[in-house]
């Protein structure tokens, strides 16, 4: 049975990353034993009402005690508005109120030599936890570690050099890690889908980030023919099906019908997605 935690959790650390950029390490070992790499949480501060509803943010990582038992997890935030403002001032002793595990998380895998993360913007958050997942060297949601592929490839693009954030944990987890930046600044010169295009095809590929990002990725797939997942963002309300603010359209045999995000996903096949129909 899946588990589901509603808690106030106490702030452990809040620490800058790159510009505007912060990961927030919130203690609440349940959730953290709970949830695995893709799946979101919902966060919104306690007294506050405004804003009043919570805010979708996916999973970092998970933090182990001396022990190896997950006692806390880390979210990476971007500062673009009302909570991700106020989140930006909390201090260690502070507390979020969180509940989560939601959304569906990564795909098995079968055993494959090469897989590739695709990231853009804060799209790089979900794919830590993917990472070590992948890799074997953590289990999650109660699993054991399981080795599922040999290598995994880190594609991370942002704007500037000042926006990459936590790419030196993705190395020490043990991705190969190429950069780039729209203006130059840090790693390749241009955007991110074109740096992978400049690669040999893995055999499988992951994506998040902004949406005409997710559609070049998409048709980069579909001309490798390689088979690809993408993890949305789309802005929610609920974030447990209730709303249906958060839907996209996807194929079906009758043409196309509507998906919520928060439980349908966040994770969808690219090639089930009705992008343009
Ligand atoms: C499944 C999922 C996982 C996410 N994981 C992360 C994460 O790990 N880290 C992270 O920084 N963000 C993540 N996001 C996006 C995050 O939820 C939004 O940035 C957040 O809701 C902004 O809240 P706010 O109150 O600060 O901004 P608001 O005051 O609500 O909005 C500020 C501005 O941002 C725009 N905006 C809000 N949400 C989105 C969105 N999802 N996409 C595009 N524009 C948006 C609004 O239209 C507005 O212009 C995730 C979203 C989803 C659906
Ligand atoms: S956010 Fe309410 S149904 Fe998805």
């Amino acid at each position: 049975m899946t588990l589901f935690v509603h808690a106030v959790a106490p702030v452990l650390e809040n620490i800058l990353l790159a510009r505007q950029t912060y990961r927030i390490r919130l203690h609440c070992p349940e959730l953290a034993r709970a949830i695995r790499p893709g799946q979101f949480v919902m966060i919104r501060l306690p007294g506050h009402n405004d804003p009043l509803l919570g805010r979708p943010f996916a999973l970092y990582d998970t933090v182990l005690d001396d022990a190896g038992q997950p006692i806390a997890l880390d979210v990476v935030y971007l500062v673009v508005g009302k909570l991700t403002g106020l989140l930006a001032a909390l201090r260690p002793g502070d507390h979020v109120e969180i509940w989560g595990p939601l959304g569906n998380g990564f795909p098995d895998f079968h055993f494959l030599d090469h897989i590739a993360l695709i990231a853009g913007g804060i799209g790089q958050t979900p794919f830590l936890a993917h990472v070590r997942d992948l890799l074997g060297t953590r289990g999650y949601g109660g699993r054991p570690p399981r080795r599922i592929t040999q290598r995994v490839s880190l594609y991370y693009g942002v704007r500037t050099a000042d926006l990459a954030a936590g790419v030196e944990d993705f190395r020490a987890a043990g991705a190969t890690v190429h950069l780039a930046t729209d203006d130059g600044t840090l790693g390749f010169h241009g955007l991110v889908t074109q740096l992978l295009e400049s690669h040999a095809p893995p055999q499988h590929l992951v994506g998040c980030g902004p949406e005409p990002m997710l559609r070049a990725l998409a048709q980069l797939a579909r001309r490798w023919s390689v088979p690809c997942h993408l993890s949305l963002e789309t802005p929610m309300a609920c974030g447990i099906g209730i709303c249906f603010s958060c839907v996209t359209r996807v194929r079906t045999a009758e043409g196309w019908d509507y998906r919520r995000v928060c439980v349908d996903g966040p994770i969808f096949e690219a090639a089930s997605l009705a992008w343009d129909m």
